[in-house]
């Protein structure tokens, strides 16, 4: 397949796990990719990896400037932009009453501020190009998991502001979607760890019968909902979990 032929696509969280996955997709489905991420060791890698269709920026999304400063390089670079994957998360786990202030804005910063930063400074490029944004959600967005809540909390924000963003532009050509994985094998989840004491019965509810997938599966339907072959979508929110949210 070639849907990203002649496509540039700026792609968040591009260093690990789904976000690099989704480089190394449509950089092999012939798109230019601006791969953005805090983590300018692991850009370096997918760069290594993929060549001079993909072009790494060091950016910590938290901050509005340089999120604007981001998409315009990326349009300065690549000359224009097709698709904006917003896919770098942070996950912290705790007990309410341990979250801190710099918790609470680590992942509402990441998560959520970063999303609608990179969203804001893409739509008049989009608008030019007939483009799509995809952002990732979660199955944290749909339930209510304990020890996650500041995570619950913006990927639930994360769902509203899609279908909000997809209203303001049902007159325009751009779409805009979301995806919704379940538990998949990253850093995210290697590195995860739980206060001592948590009560793991809460925790049975949201393991779900069919194990962790691999980061290509939140990769490929990211990949899917960016195409054409989604022309359709728009304001949709795609549950990519393996049937966890089904229950
Ligand atoms: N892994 C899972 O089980 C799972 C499940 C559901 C949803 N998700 C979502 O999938 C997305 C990708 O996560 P992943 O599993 O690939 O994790 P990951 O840790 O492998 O990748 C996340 C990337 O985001 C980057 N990042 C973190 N803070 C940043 C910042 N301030 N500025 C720029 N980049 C930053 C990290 O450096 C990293 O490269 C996230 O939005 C996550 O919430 C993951």
């Amino acid at each position: 397949m070639n849907r990203f032929t002649d496509r540039v696509a700026l792609i968040t969280g591009a260093a690990s796990g789904v976000g690099r996955a989704t480089a190394r997709q449509m950089v092999s489905e012939g798109a230019s990719v601006y791969g953005v991420d805090i983590d300018q060791e692991g850009l370096q890698s997918v760069s290594d990896e993929l060549g001079e269709r993909f072009s790494p920026k060091t950016v910590d999304i938290r901050n509005r400037e340089v999120c604007h400063e981001a998409v315009n390089g990326c349009v300065e670079h690549f000359g224009k932009l097709d698709v904006v994957a917003n896919v770098a998360g942070v996950v912290r786990s705790h007990h309410v009453t341990d979250v801190d202030e710099e918790t609470w804005r680590l992942i509402m910063g990441v998560n959520l501020d970063g999303m609608f930063w990179i969203t804001q400074a893409a739509i008049p490029h989009l608008e030019k190009t007939a483009g799509n944004i995809v952002n990732v959600a979660s199955n944290a967005g749909f339930m209510g998991q304990a020890y996650t809540v500041p995570y619950c909390a913006a990927k639930g924000a994360v769902i509203n502001m899609t279908r909000a963003l997809a209203m303001e532009y049902i007159k325009s050509d751009i779409r805009i979607n979301a995806i919704a994985p379940g538990g998949m094998k990253t850093a995210m989840t290697e590195n995860w760890s739980a206060p001592d004491d948590i009560d793991f019965e809460l925790m049975k509810t949201y393991t779900g019968f069919r194990g962790m997938a691999e980061p290509e599966s939140a990769a490929n339907a990211i990949c899917w909902m960016a195409s054409d072959e989604a022309a359709r979508c728009t304001g949709s929110i795609l549950s990519v979990d393996g049937g966890l949210t089904a229950a």
